[in-house]
């Protein structure tokens, strides 16, 4: 890495204020597969500690006034902009996306901090007329503790600042586990935090193991609050392991995104979303398409438009100018990947994609034709470059497809039919729906999912909720 501020690469833990750094686990480059550096493995014990100089600090970070905090958080989110180039460098290091596409996420990720800035100051109750005379009952808003936030790989930025920005304007100290995979990019938001005048002990970093570090803050009873992204599996155990202290929960999980395309779609527009949501990040997105829904009139022409387009995706390391896919997170993710393209193979789909030598680090771009609710892309999340064009001829035939999931993650659909539009629209069983779009990732809208996709909303104004109480204040004698 080239970087202009080398602080901002930190292989240590931060704990209290202080960082701690220990060889203990190499983090891999996944575009060279060599080791990018070392970060400490952290223990039970230093989740405990981390813990109590959170709780320490709440006293000091809940007394701030909000205008106190807001100004905190948008000297962070100044930062965030002036280092973007250094946070896309690391992120690209660590993650493989390519580095427009990381200067991306370092955006995208400072609007939360921005908005959740904005939101500090409108954090208000409410007074309720009492039922009985001589008395008022005022609805007030505490910040819920000490939260622990889990993140996950895909996106190592944008996924701390949803979950921190909010805690941190309620007024919420935080434990952050980001991925072991890639922790260098929480780390250098530390650092930022740090200089924006965070107080010690207000964010605390855990790297390492997730299994030690989830199990301590779990089992913790001053831990109030536990926001995770990552799989539904992971989501559902970590719920269990927060039952007897009885957290509240905000949970980011898996999905399986139907992408619909109807007859009477603008053909260009469909393609432009296409791309963006299904290949955004390698298609390694939660909200990625994961499974092309095509009606028959329009399925010819839309497989050919998208297969010239993914043709000419440029796919390798995320430094090389004009890359646009990166490499795959790692052997895992690239087997997964290729597991449902031979299998979809297997079972009738054909290529409409030229197919390429890439390195081992790499998954082919591919556009499957001929997609079947037979084969396990069609109810597993690929996370991958794969789009299976699946033929439909009814809306309802299209509805049943959609809604055959138990994720409600993300949803798309194109139509000119303003009336089709809502009826389809309100018939979807997910939490974010595009019309028209591929895009349904901002921090002004509220992101979240029902069904197995997850608990709760982060952005928007619901996302500040997640970290509120309300009390409920009796006045008598008045
Ligand atoms: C995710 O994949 O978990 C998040 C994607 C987004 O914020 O758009």
């Amino acid at each position: 890495m080239n970087l202009t501020d080398h602080d901002l690469f930190r292989q240590a833990a931060l704990i209290d204020g202080k960082w701690i750094a220990r060889p203990d686990m190499e983090v891999t480059n996944p575009a060279t597969g060599t080791a990018m550096g070392t970060i400490p493995d952290c223990t039970a014990d230093e989740t405990t500690r981390a813990i109590a100089a959170a709780e320490t600090a709440m006293k000091g970070w809940r007394a701030c006034t909000h205008a106190d905090r807001a100004d905190v958080l948008m000297r962070w989110y100044q930062l965030m902009l002036d280092h973007a180039e250094d946070l896309a460098q690391i992120l690209t290091a660590e993650q493989g996306k390519p580095l427009a596409e990381a200067k991306g996420e370092v955006i995208y990720g400072a609007s939360f901090v921005r908005w959740f800035a904005e939101e500090a100051r409108r954090i208000n109750g409410s007074i309720i007329p009492s039922p009985l005379p001589g008395k008022k009952i005022f609805a007030m808003k505490e910040p819920v503790g000490v939260c622990a936030i889990i993140t996950p790989w895909n996106f190592p930025i944008a996924m701390i600042t949803r979950k921190v920005a909010p805690g941190l304007a309620a007024g919420c100290t935080m434990v952050v586990k980001p991925s072991d995979v890639t922790p260098y990019s929480a780390l250098a938001m530390a650092v930022l935090a740090e200089r924006a005048g965070v107080p010690r002990g207000v964010i605390n970093i855990l790297t390492g193991r997730p299994e030690v570090i989830g199990a301590a803050l779990t089992a913790s009873p001053v831990v109030r609050k536990l926001s995770f992204t990552g799989s539904t599996r992971v989501g559902a155990l970590l719920a269990e392991q927060c039952a007897p202290t009885l957290k509240r929960m905000s949970l980011e999980l898996g999905g399986n995104a139907p992408f619909v395309v109807f007859d009477d779609a603008d053909l260009d527009a469909v393609v432009e979303g296409a791309m963006l949501s299904k290949f955004r990040n390698g298609g390694q997105t939660c909200v990625c398409a994961n499974r092309i829904l095509v009606q028959s009139g329009i399925h010819d022409a839309f497989v050919a438009a998208l297969a010239k387009r993914v043709d000419a995706l440029k796919v390798g390391p995320g430094t090389e100018d004009g890359t646009t896919i990166g490499p795959m997170i790692n052997a895992a993710a690239i087997a997964k990947i290729r597991s449902h393209v031979e299998d979809a193979l297997a079972h009738g789909a054909t290529k409409a994609t030229a197919v390429r030598d890439l390195g081992a680090a790499y998954a082919d771009p591919v556009v499957l034709v001929g997609a079947t609710t037979r084969m396990r892309l069609a109810s597993e999340e690929t996370f991958g470059p794969v789009a299976p064009v699946f033929r439909f001829d009814t809306e309802e035939e299209a509805l049943a497809i959609a809604n055959g999931t138990p994720f409600g993650l993300a949803a798309y659909f194109f139509t000119r039919d303003m009336a089709r539009a809502f009826r389809f629209g309100e018939a979807l069983e997910f939490g974010l729906v595009g019309l028209n779009t591929g895009a349904v990732s901002h921090a002004e809208a509220p992101f979240g999912g029902v069904k197995s996709s997850g608990l709760g909303r982060e952005g928007a104004q619901e996302g500040i909720e997640e970290y509120l109480e309300t009390k409920a204040f009796h006045f008598g004698g008045l």
